[in-house]
């Protein structure tokens, strides 16, 4: 069983498109959808909006169904420069910028206290995986790299300069951090698909509701033609 959580309604929902023999249930205020994507058993579930949302239905997602390995698909802001709205954004590893303890000597901005790490790898299969399944979809670029979460929708362009220049990465959003911490804490693989949905600017929130819909889209079709294709 694949376990796949995303944020906002409006990201699931493109899923739910192709999803069959939908099974819906409630735990710990989290809606969980149980279906078959393609021949394949998969729990679908609606974190909502933020780190806390993502890690308590993470952990509960785990705990309740054990899915083989979690996927996390939605949108996020764009932070490299040559990065468009509507493109892929494939996470190598997750920071949680948000994260600063570095007035103590010796830690660093977004070290996670008790981990030690600053960034949190994906599972190299399956990020391999999706990049080799992402390549068929034209014209969509695909980028990947670092993805940036953090409780703030970042809509500013001082605010981005500032991430770029402390961490890098491609992509800012708000739960795949946290995801990326539970499984790490509960040795379950892992791996996110994001498409852009705005830059992060001072238009972000604008560009955020115009192109949800779309972005969703096209991040699920990548998860979409991954399952297909995981096992082959
Ligand atoms: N998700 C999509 N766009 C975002 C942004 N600009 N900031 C945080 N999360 C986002």
């Amino acid at each position: 069983m694949i376990g796949i959580i995303c944020a906002m309604r409006q990201e699931i929902e493109e899923i739910l498109v192709f999803t069959k023999e939908i099974k819906e249930e409630c735990y710990r205020n989290f809606k969980f959808i149980r279906g078959n994507i393609f021949g394949t058993e998969c729990v679908l579930s609606l974190c909502g909006i933020g780190k806390v949302h993502a890690a308590m239905c993470t952990q509960t997602l785990i705990m309740k169904y054990n899915p083989d390995f979690i996927i996390n698909v939605g949108v996020a802001g764009g932070i490299a420069p040559e990065i468009k709205i509507g493109d892929i954004a494939i996470a190598s590893g997750v920071v949680q910028h948000d994260f600063d303890i570095s007035s103590f000597e010796g830690r660093k901005k977004g070290e996670i206290a008790g981990i030690d790490l600053i960034e949190i790898e994906t599972t190299k299969w399956i990020t391999d995986k999706i990049l080799v399944c992402s390549k068929s979809i034209n014209p969509i670029q695909i980028h990947t790299g670092t993805i940036l979460s953090g409780d703030q929708f970042i809509c500013s362009p001082q605010k981005l300069t500032e991430l770029k220049n402390e961490f890098g990465g491609i992509a800012c959003e708000m739960e795949a951090g946290s995801i990326g911490q539970v499984c790490y804490m509960n040795k379950k693989e892992f791996g996110i698909i994001r498409s852009i949905s705005d830059h992060a600017d001072n238009s972000s929130n604008i560009d955020f509701d115009k192109f949800i819909k779309s972005s969703s889209k096209n991040a699920a079709n990548i998860l979409s033609n991954f399952i297909k294709s995981y096992r082959d």
